[in-house]
């Protein structure tokens, strides 16, 4: 069985005070069991503070976005070396906040995607439909493209990326998929990836996962783990889902 990775993607949460309780929970709560990685997804400015917490442990760290750019004139951007400078493994990239709210389109991501690789940082590729998609019978469509985008730009090394499926009517809602509904769009996501030579890229499930649900949902065979958020503010919540 391959690895369950579960990342936390905190969002526009915290402040250093908060931080500190969580980043301490997870550093002395996690003992790292064969088989489970666990990283977490921190804003910018707080990923000093991160990496002292966090070094030297299990939990692994990354950011939430990243330029496509190296460096330049590129106001309120962050670079992937910048990222690196602070430890960070991942770089989540293309999450439906930044498709709706700030216009990312597939290009964009996997330029995002492009960039963090060759910093060496690991891109956390979020895919997903709408409700609307999804009420069209346009699931499969969607976020094949999405994957298509970054697979025709990473050629060879698409089997670098981590992906995530995060159905948009899924986050944040409290409406999960059903373990059966996300695993059907694994397996095709899972199926596209094996065609392009990437079988072994873990594909994550997020949108309102959470302890009492992520049992069933990493029960699945092509569920590698998941991409937490509301829950993954709460260190014994966060660290239980892990477990699943
Ligand atoms: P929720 O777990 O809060 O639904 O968020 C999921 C998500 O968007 C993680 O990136």
């Amino acid at each position: 069985m391959r690895t369950k990775l579960t990342v936390g993607n905190w969002k526009m949460n915290g402040g250093l005070a908060d931080n500190a309780a969580r980043l301490g929970g997870l550093a002395g709560g996690w003992k790292a069991p064969a088989g489970r990685e666990i990283a977490v997804c921190a804003p910018f400015p707080y990923l000093a503070q991160v990496q002292s917490a966090l070094a030297g442990s299990a939990v692994a760290w990354g950011a939430q976005d990243v330029s496509a750019h190296a460096s330049g004139a590129y106001t309120g951007e962050v670079s992937a070396g910048m990222l690196a400078e602070f430890g960070c493994r991942y770089a989540i990239v293309g999450h439906s906040e930044r498709r709706q709210l700030h216009g990312e389109r597939d290009g964009t991501v996997a330029a995002k995607a492009k960039a963090a690789l060759s910093a060496g940082l690991t891109p956390i590729v979020c895919v997903g439909e709408t409700l609307a998609e999804r009420d069209a019978g346009a699931t499969e469509s969607v976020v094949i493209r999405q994957l298509a985008a970054v697979a025709d730009a990473l050629g060879g090394d698409l089997g670098r990326i981590v992906l995530a499926y995060e159905p948009v009517w899924a986050i944040g809602t409290g409406r999960t998929a059903s373990p059966a509904e996300a695993q059907a769009v694994h397996a095709t996501l899972r199926a596209r990836l094996a065609g392009a030579g990437a079988r072994d890229v873990a594909v994550l499930y997020g949108g309102s996962v959470k302890a009492a649900n992520a049992a069933a949902l990493y029960a699945m065979p092509d569920v590698d783990g998941g991409l937490i958020g509301g829950a993954s503010l709460d260190a014994k919540e966060f660290l239980a889902i892990a477990l699943a």
